[in-house]
């Protein structure tokens, strides 16, 4: 284990390059605002057939190809923001449910999915929001300032920082989530 963790460590201050299909309908939300919503108003009221862009992107490109009422200018849009846009449109709850802390843990779990198996629901002790991995030893817990770990089968090493809110909502934030 701890290989893993040391991993876990030096990728965290990494700023990591957004892999292909890390898209989501948190990412999607700011996307939607900024390059839709003022000719397709807000969901899930949509204008125009925007609705038929929920969950396929591909009909969100094709709208732009055709130059569909003016979008032709939006060609610009890579096929990942259109994910995220279709992601969103197709539930856009979500996007405004997702906390901080789960956006981080969401993230995690996808970074390092051969050490974080399994997708947990988030429990809350104190200031905390966290998540245990039982195969790994191991949990994270999120305060409102900083990322914890703590190591199931050392209890004795406590509850430790490895690093910011911030700066793990960044790295999040900037892989779509
Ligand atoms: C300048 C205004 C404008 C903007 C900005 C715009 N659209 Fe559209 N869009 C339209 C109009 C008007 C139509 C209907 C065109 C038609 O029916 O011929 C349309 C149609 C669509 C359709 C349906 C296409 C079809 O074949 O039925 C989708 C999906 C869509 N837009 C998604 C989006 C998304 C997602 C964005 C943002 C990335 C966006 N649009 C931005 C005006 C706009």
């Amino acid at each position: 284990m701890k290989r893993t963790f040391a991993a876990f460590f030096g990728l965290a201050g990494l700023v990591l390059a957004a892999p292909a299909g890390a898209q989501s309908a948190a990412a999607g939300l700011p996307l939607y605002e900024y390059n839709c919503q003022s000719c397709h108003g807000t969901p899930p009221r949509l204008r125009d057939g925007a609705g038929s862009g929920a969950g396929n992107a591909a009909a969100i490109r094709t709208a732009i190809t055709r130059n569909k009422g003016g979008m032709g200018y939006l060609s610009v849009l890579t096929d990942s923001e259109l994910s995220s846009i279709a992601a969103y449109l197709a539930n856009p709850a979500a996007a405004t449910a997702v906390s901080s802390a789960d956006r981080v843990l969401n993230w995690a779990e996808s970074q390092f999915a051969a050490v974080l198996q399994g997708t947990q629901p988030s429990g809350t002790t104190g200031p905390y929001t966290y998540r245990c991995y039982a195969a790994a030893g191991l949990c994270i817990g999120i305060d409102s300032a900083n990322v914890y770990l703590y190591e199931l089968n050392n209890p004795g090493k406590g509850i430790y920082a490895i690093g910011t809110l911030s700066a793990y909502l960044g790295q999040a934030q900037s892989n779509g989530f």
